[in-house]
């Protein structure tokens, strides 16, 4: 493939369809080549390869896991400008934001490299004379994923990081979108010495054919889900049979509130870099607006003319902010929540122009109400709707009025404001006065349906692990 240099990063490839899948390119529709493709049978085998892998791995002392994996994150940034392009020709991205992610994906190695060491027990204060308590921290075994499009290698480090920094083996199944990169920062593993077996990336030739395999074999202890809330539940309904543990990084519907005391370009500043990441693709992109009536018309045109400086195309040509969206049922559906708000009354800020292929104009739309269509769904696009407010309770209602939970965030300058609304934000992550809040020391996840457990943080490796008590008798 033309562009990637270190063409081992691509020697796991098939030549042709027969023995593989075929991957596109969305700014383009070409085909950029072919990922492997496992049959039942071959992914119940890697399974029982990774429980025999995981004793010998957990068997090291944690600073040689923590070696291996701080290797793996020397040559994920050695390798940025690679990932970035491949990242960017399978998924869309700009390519500074692609080489950004390589830089998010590769730090969550870094820091699960470092907690590898730190996995503490406790001693437990007796309640009788005659017993000594405590705690040790365990892996929990063969560890499994899937993962989605719209970060093709973050959303895999973010779990395998702790994974194998606990002692546990990783098998991976990334979405068939986007393969190559997943299969490509899984090389760098093996080059760093991570064994084979300890870490696996699977693809098969029916996501729902996997996703049943991982929830029903007895050697897998534990799944990491990132997806919709929709499959998020099936997959946790099939993990019951055999109480397997659980974490899911699901859906979100994110309100971004502007205050009449707000900093009004600091907001837009906000604004524009929560809404549009990856075309307005990620699970935290602010998904509806609300804004003080004070300063909505301030704010509103601020924003538009921002967002009508964003340049769309294909995210290798210099300049390029905003890439094409995956898929046509994705550029379709956001089509359709744009044309029901414009008929239940919303206004664009800009011409709404029809671009070719996979291309979405990003645009503003305000006179949006709450009770629009478009603000009940997760749009995963580049629009964005306005909607005025001017009492404090009723916003905090809209706000919460969702059955998501993931991230929300707010501009006040005003204090008291500030922690009453962080307070009554039904959601697992506020951004105050800030639109970027992900990182690898912060605890990343959601309550209510946008899910349960936390990546990142020095909660992400306990998601991966066993406490278990031990009670010394006869003292
Ligand atoms: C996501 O969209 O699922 C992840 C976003 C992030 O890590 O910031």
């Amino acid at each position: 493939m033309q562009h990637i240099t270190n063409q081992s990063l691509l020697s796991f490839m098939v030549p042709n369809e027969q023995q593989g899948i075929a991957v596109n390119n969305p700014a383009t529709g070409d085909v950029l080549g072919f990922a492997p493709v496992s049959v039942e049978q071959d992914i119940l085998g890697s399974i029982e390869r990774a429980s025999v892998a995981q004793k010998e791995w957990a068997a090291l002392p944690s600073k040689s896991r923590s070696a291996v994996l701080l290797s793996w994150y020397q040559l994920i940034l050695d390798n940025k400008e690679d990932l970035g392009r491949l990242m960017t020709l399978e998924q869309g991205k700009p390519l500074a934001e692609a080489q950004g992610e390589v830089l998010y994906g590769a730090s969550f190695i870094q820091w699960f490299a470092e907690e590898a060491k730190r996995t503490y027990g406790e001693t437990i204060p007796t309640p009788s004379g005659d017993k000594r308590l405590l705690t040790i921290k365990q892996p929990v075994g063969v560890a499994c994923a899937i993962t989605p499009w719209n970060f093709p290698i973050a959303m895999i480090t973010r779990k395998a990081g702790p994974a194998l920094a606990a002692g546990c083996s990783f098998i991976v199944k990334p979405s068939e979108s986007t393969p190559l990169s997943a299969f490509a920062v899984a090389e760098l593993a093996y080059q760093a010495g991570i064994p084979r077996d300890v870490l696996q990336v699977v693809l098969g030739s029916d996501a729902r054919q996997v996703g049943r395999i991982f929830t029903s074999h007895p050697l897998i202890r534990k799944l990491s889900f990132t997806g919709s809330t929709q499959v998020g539940r099936v997959l946790m309904q099939q993990s019951a049979n055999d109480i397997k543990r659980t974490s899911m990084e699901l859906g979100g519907n994110a309100p971004f509130i502007v205050f009449d005391d707000a900093d009004i370009d600091a907001a837009v500043v906000g604004a524009m870099a929560s809404k549009f990441r990856n075309a307005g693709q990620t699970c935290v992109c602010a998904n509806r607006f609300y804004v003080h009536s004070k300063v909505y018309d301030e704010f509103v045109s601020k924003f538009s003319a921002a967002v009508q400086q964003l340049k769309v195309g294909n995210g290798l040509d210099e300049g390029v902010s905003i890439g094409p969206v995956i898929s046509a049922a994705a550029k379709q559906n956001i089509q359709s929540l744009i044309d029901g708000a414009i008929a239940q009354g919303a206004q664009p800020m800009s011409e709404l122009r029809t671009l070719d292929g996979l291309f979405m104009q990003p645009v503003v739309l305000k006179n949006v109400t709450h009770d629009m269509d478009i603000i009940a769904n997760e749009i995963f696009g580049p629009v964005a709707p306005v909607i005025k407010f001017s009492d404090d309770q009723q916003l905090i209602e809209m706000a919460n009025d969702t059955i998501y939970g993931l991230a929300s965030y707010f501009y006040s300058q005003n204090i008291h404001r500030v922690w009453k609304i962080a307070e009554a934000l039904e959601y697992g992550m506020v951004g105050i006065n800030e639109g970027m809040i992900s990182n690898e020391v912060a605890p990343f996840g959601g309550v209510k349906q946008s899910g349960i457990g936390r990546e990142g943080a020095k909660q992400g490796i306990d998601e991966y692990m066993n406490i278990k008590y031990l009670c010394f008798g006869g003292n």
